[in-house]
């Protein structure tokens, strides 16, 4: 009930298998970082779990339901997607205002207009851009637009946060709001969160647990301390002590 699994999954591109995890097991409420060089799979196992991939094969526990990845249909997939939001490296932002970007996801949820109204403008304050409510959301600098992304995600309460190098482009300042945005909401809800991240400080600083995937497989997965402190494997000393060659 308390978990997000992953079972005897892989998923192929035109017959190259990218990612094959046969079991992956995140505790509802942690933070996990994902980390691994460039092309190793990482979003690939996001948007699987988003839903927006269809693997060849797969099973998927979420907190307690049952479901067979690859035969899912796009009704099945509502729900499911509905309990969770996704923030990717690049926002996009429809050609609206900043309040109606973030009071999208409600509304698609048919909240009534009050109650849209008071939680787009609480999600706002977090990301600190209230002032910014009726201008153009395709107007907004890169961190802005972020921000308002996650304020996007946020505002829909999720059970589950996937986070998808949301601040590789980011300046120190935005990737500090951000951050702690992240952390706020984590200790308010203890959202289940999965973040990918190349910034390997941002990991330590915030995931309770990190993953490295390699080639395609969740090479080792361990609580944060350990993972930097001590890795196993000889790809993730490699990796963590920047020795690795993609
Ligand atoms: N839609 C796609 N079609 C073909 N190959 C893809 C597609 N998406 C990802 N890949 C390939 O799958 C591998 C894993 O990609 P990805 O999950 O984006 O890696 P990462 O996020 O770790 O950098 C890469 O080799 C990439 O080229
Ligand atoms: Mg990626």
């Amino acid at each position: 009930m308390n978990r997000l699994e992953l079972h005897d999954l892989e998923v192929t591109f035109g017959g190259r298998t990218v990612l094959q995890v046969e079991q992956a097991v995140f505790e509802r409420g942690r933070i996990y970082g994902i980390v691994g060089p460039s092309g190793a799979g990482k979003s690939t196992l996001l948007r699987v779990i988003n839903l927006l991939e269809k693997p060849v094969r797969g099973r998927m526990d979420l907190f307690g339901s049952t479901v067979d990845l690859s035969t899912l249909s796009y009704r099945q997939s509502v729900p499911i997607q509905r309990q969770m939001a996704f923030v990717a490296q690049k926002p996009s932002m429809f050609q609206a205002t900043v309040f109606d970007n973030v009071a999208l996801g409600l509304r698609y949820r048919k909240l009534d207009r009050n109650q849209i109204s008071m939680r787009v403008e609480a999600a706002l304050e977090q990301v600190e851009l209230s002032h910014l409510h009726s201008q153009q959301a395709q107007t907004l600098s890169g961190g802005e637009a972020q921000r308002i992304a996650l304020a996007r995600a946020l505002v829909c309460e999720p059970e589950l946060l996937l986070l998808d190098e949301p601040t590789a482009s980011l300046d120190p300042y935005n990737i500090t709001i951000f951050e702690r945005v992240i952390q706020m909401f984590h200790r308010d809800r203890r959202t289940t969160t999965l973040m990918i991240t190349h910034n390997l400080p941002q990991a330590k600083r915030l995931a309770d647990a990190c993953l490295f995937l390699h080639k395609g497989r969740i090479a080792e997965q361990a609580d944060t301390d350990r993972f930097f402190q001590r890795p196993v494997s000889e790809e993730l000393q490699d990796f963590v002590f920047g020795r690795m060659i993609c």
